[in-house]
C-alpha cells in the first residue's frame, strides 16, 4: 500500500473509533509508574501501596521511586536529597523578575510563569543525556517550593528568605513560607501529605505534561504547561473551592440544605466526584487521618463538622451514582491548619505534583510519538469568501 493510502485509511479508521469527550475510557500511553483500582479505591505507586508510603517513605524517596522506578539504596536517597538541598535556591533573576508580578495575581499564575523562566536559565536541550536528566529532575524538585514560599513574601511587600540547609525538604518548604521552623509534627505531615498528591496516572495536567513532552521541548516547558493545567477548578484548583464552600455553608446542620440546592440547580459539590473512582478516595481517607492528627494536636477547625456533614449528607444523595470525596476534599482543612493561605493550596499540591509530571516525562521519552489526535470536523465547508462591503453585520459574540 502507497504512503497516502494508508493515511487515508488510518484517518478513516479513527473517525469510525468515534468521539470520546474527555478521552473517558481511552487509552493514550502504555505506563508503568501508578495503578488505580477505582471500584475498591486502590491506588499504588510502582507497585507500593499508597498507605503504605504516605506511612513509611519521605517525599523525596517517593520521588526518587516514582521518577526511576525502584526505592533508593540509603546512599542513593542521600545522595539525591543532598542534591535537592544544593539546588533549592533561585536565581536572583528568577526572584526579581517575580518581585515585578502584580501582587493581585494568583500564586498559581506566577508558579507557572517563574517555572516555564527556568528554561532560559538552563536552556541546554539534551533530554538523551542522563546526566542532563537528572539535573533537571534535582532543579525542578528543588526550586519550585522555594518560587512558591518566595512569591508568598514578595506579594507581602517582603524579601523572600533563603532556604535553610539543616532543614529537610518538607521543614524548609514551611520555614520558607511561614518565616517559622515547624514543629516538627506539622512538617511530617505536610511530607505525607506531598507523597499523596505526588502521582496519579493520566490526570489532565499529567496528560498535559505528556503533551508537552512528546514534542521533545525542554522539561521546564512540560512542568509550565501542567502547572497551567493544574490550575482550574475541576482539576487541582477544587482543593481551594472547597474551603469557600464550606465557609459557604457555615454550619453543620445547613450542609444538606447546600447539597440539596446544589444537586437541583445541577451545580458540583467541589472535592466530590473523580473520573476513575466509583468509591471514596483512598487519599482523601488518609487526609481526613491526616487533618484529625493536626487537630489533636494543635485544636479543631470547626469547617471539619461542616465537611463530615457534607460528606454524610452526599453519601445518600451522590452515593448511588459512584461520588464520593476526592483528594481534595480534606486537603484544604489539613492545609490550612498548617497555616498556609489558600490560594496557595494548588501551588502546594504542584510541588508535589512536579514528581510524577516528571515521572511521566521520562517514560514518554522511553518510547516518544508526538501526540496529535484527530477530529470530527463539524464546520462548514466550501463557502465563497464575500467582499466587506457586502457582509451583513457580523455575530455578536
Ligand atoms: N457534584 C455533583 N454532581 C457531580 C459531581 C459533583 N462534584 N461530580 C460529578 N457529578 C455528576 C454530574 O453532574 C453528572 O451527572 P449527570 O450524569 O446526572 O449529568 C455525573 O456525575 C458525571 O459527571 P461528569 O462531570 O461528567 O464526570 P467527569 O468524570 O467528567 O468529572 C470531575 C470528574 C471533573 C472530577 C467532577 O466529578 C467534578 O467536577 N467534581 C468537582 C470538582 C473537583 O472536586 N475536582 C477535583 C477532582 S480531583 C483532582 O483533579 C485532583
Amino acid at each position: 500500500m502507497i504512503g497516502n493510502d494508508r493515511k487515508i485509511e488510518k484517518n478513516l479508521d479513527s473517525s469510525m473509533i468515534g468521539l470520546r469527550p474527555g478521552l473517558e475510557g481511552v487509552p493514550v500511553a502504555q505506563s508503568s509508574i501508578c495503578d488505580i483500582d477505582g471500584l475498591q479505591g486502590k491506588l499504588t505507586y510502582r507497585g507500593y501501596p499508597i498507605s503504605e508510603l504516605a506511612l513509611q517513605s519521605s517525599f523525596l524517596e517517593t520521588t526518587y521511586l516514582l521518577i526511576w522506578g525502584d526505592l533508593p539504596s540509603p546512599s542513593q536517597l542521600r545522595d539525591f536529597e543532598k542534591e535537592v538541598q544544593m539546588h533549592r535556591r533561585i536565581s536572583f533573576r528568577v526572584r526579581d523578575m517575580m518581585k515585578c508580578f502584580p501582587a493581585s495575581g494568583h500564586p498559581m499564575d506566577a508558579l507557572q510563569s517563574s517555572a516555564a523562566s527556568l528554561g532560559l536559565f538552563y536552556s541546554r536541550r539534551a533530554i538523551d543525556d542522563p546526566k542532563y536528566v537528572y539535573d533537571a529532575v534535582v532543579r525542578l524538585i528543588a526550586k519550585i517550593p522555594t518560587m512558591v514560599a518566595a512569591f508568598q513574601l514578595i506579594r507581602k511587600g517582603q524579601d523572600p528568605i533563603q532556604p535553610r540547609d539543616d532543614l529537610a525538604y518538607s521543614a524548609n518548604f514551611l520555614y520558607m513560607l511561614t518565616e517559622r521552623e515547624p514543629d516538627p509534627l506539622a512538617a511530617r505531615i505536610f511530607d505525607r501529605c506531598l507523597i499523596l498528591h505526588a502521582e496519579h496516572s493520566l490526570n489532565a495536567s499529567t496528560f498535559s505534561a505528556r503533551v508537552t513532552a512528546s514534542t521533545l521541548t525542554d522539561p521546564y516547558a512540560v512542568v509550565a504547561s501542567a502547572v497551567g493545567t493544574l490550575a482550574g477548578p475541576l482539576h487541582g484548583g477544587a482543593n481551594e473551592d472547597v474551603i469557600k464552600m464550606l465557609e459557604k455553608i457555615g454550619k453543620p446542620e445547613h450542609a444538606i440544605t447546600y447539597l440539596n440546592d446544589a444537586i437541583s440547580n445541577k451545580r458540583k459539590v467541589m472535592g466530590f466526584g473523580h473520573r476513575e473512582y466509583r468509591v471514596k478516595d483512598p487519599r482523601a481517607s488518609i487526609l481526613q487521618d491526616l487533618a484529625e492528627e493536626l487537630f489533636a494536636r494543635f485544636g479543631k477547625d470547626e469547617m471539619y463538622d461542616v465537611a463530615k456533614a457534607l460528606e454524610k449528607a452526599a453519601e445518600h444523595k451522590l452515593g448511588s451514582k459512584g461520588i464520593y470525596p476526592n483528594v481534595d476534599f480534606y486537603s484544604g482543612l489539613v492545609y490550612r491548619k498548617l497555616g498556609i493561605p489558600r490560594d496557595l493550596y494548588t501551588p502546594v499540591f504542584a510541588i508535589s505534583r512536579v514528581a510524577g509530571w516528571l515521572a511521566h516525562w521520562r517514560e514518554q521519552l522511553g518510547a516518544n510519538r508526538i501526540f496529535r489526535p484527530s477530529q470530527i470536523y463539524t464546520g462548514i465547508q466550501n463557502r465563497q469568501w464575500i467582499p466587506a462591503e457586502e457582509r451583513s453585520s457580523a455575530k455578536s459574540f
